[in-house]
């Protein structure tokens, strides 16, 4: 038993917060990945009239092969429940996201939604936030954003893929993934970070979830 499949039955699981004729908001990453499959067998065994938002590029490939309906989120107001990951969670359940590039749109769907549902393992739950938060920036303002991340105490890396290239988000814009040690009042950081000019996202998302799966190392899970 693993955390792998943990996630495949929570993700079972979570199907009963899919009701028929709803519009659902798709995550990006591993835990989103596992939902979506089982979402569209759900869907095609139940006969149901599904329209799903995907974040990203790569849950939209997960998406279309698990042949879910699929539209962009400027044709619609509302996202009915949004399943999504989380890079890490603190105990009083903000989140960090964008581990996969992917929080602006993440942001925008958890934002409108009527109800959120976060799939996580165990290892991401902490007290207060350690990891670096992703932010999202304007290539035009990269330096000047560096220099504003500094001052806010945080110490700012450029994210790249292979090679050293860049990371180019699907919205062309930047990652800083951004070192502020241990962080004990995300709220107001994340205010201040998305106050930049240039900064286009911030990996801290304060709007609480409704729902939050851990997945646990022995293959079971607990809702939190
Ligand atoms: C994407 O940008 C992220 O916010 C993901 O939701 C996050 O990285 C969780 O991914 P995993 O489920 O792969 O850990």
């Amino acid at each position: 038993m693993s955390y792998d499949d943990a996630i495949e039955a929570l993700s079972k699981d979570a199907l009963k917060f899919v009701k028929n004729n709803s519009v659902l908001g798709l995550g990006s990453g591993r835990a989103a990945t596992a939902f979506v499959k089982e979402l569209g067998v759900h869907i095609k065994r139940k006969k149901l009239n599904i329209r799903a938002v995907p974040t990203s590029l790569q849950i939209k490939l997960i998406a279309e092969q698990a042949g879910i309906h699929l539209i962009s989120a400027d044709q619609i107001e509302k996202i009915d429940v949004v399943f999504d990951g989380a890079d890490q969670i603190d105990s009083k359940k903000y989140l960090i996201k964008g581990g996969g590039g992917a929080l602006l749109r993440e942001n925008i769907l958890i934002s409108s939604a009527g109800k959120i549902v976060i799939m996580a393992d165990e290892s991401k739950f902490v007290k207060n936030f350690t990891r670096t938060v992703p932010v999202e920036v304007h290539p035009f303002a990269r330096n000047t954003v560096r220099k504003f991340i500094k001052k806010l105490g945080g110490k700012p890396q450029i994210r790249t893929i292979e090679r050293g290239y860049p990371f180019i988000t699907e919205n062309g814009n930047i990652i800083y993934d951004c070192d502020f040690g241990t962080i004990k009042s995300p709220g107001s950081l994340a205010l201040k970070i998305k106050q930049i000019p240039g900064v286009v996202e911030a990996g801290i998302f304060q709007r609480k979830p409704d729902v939050i799966y851990k997945a646990k190392e022995n293959g079971k899970f607990e809702i939190i």
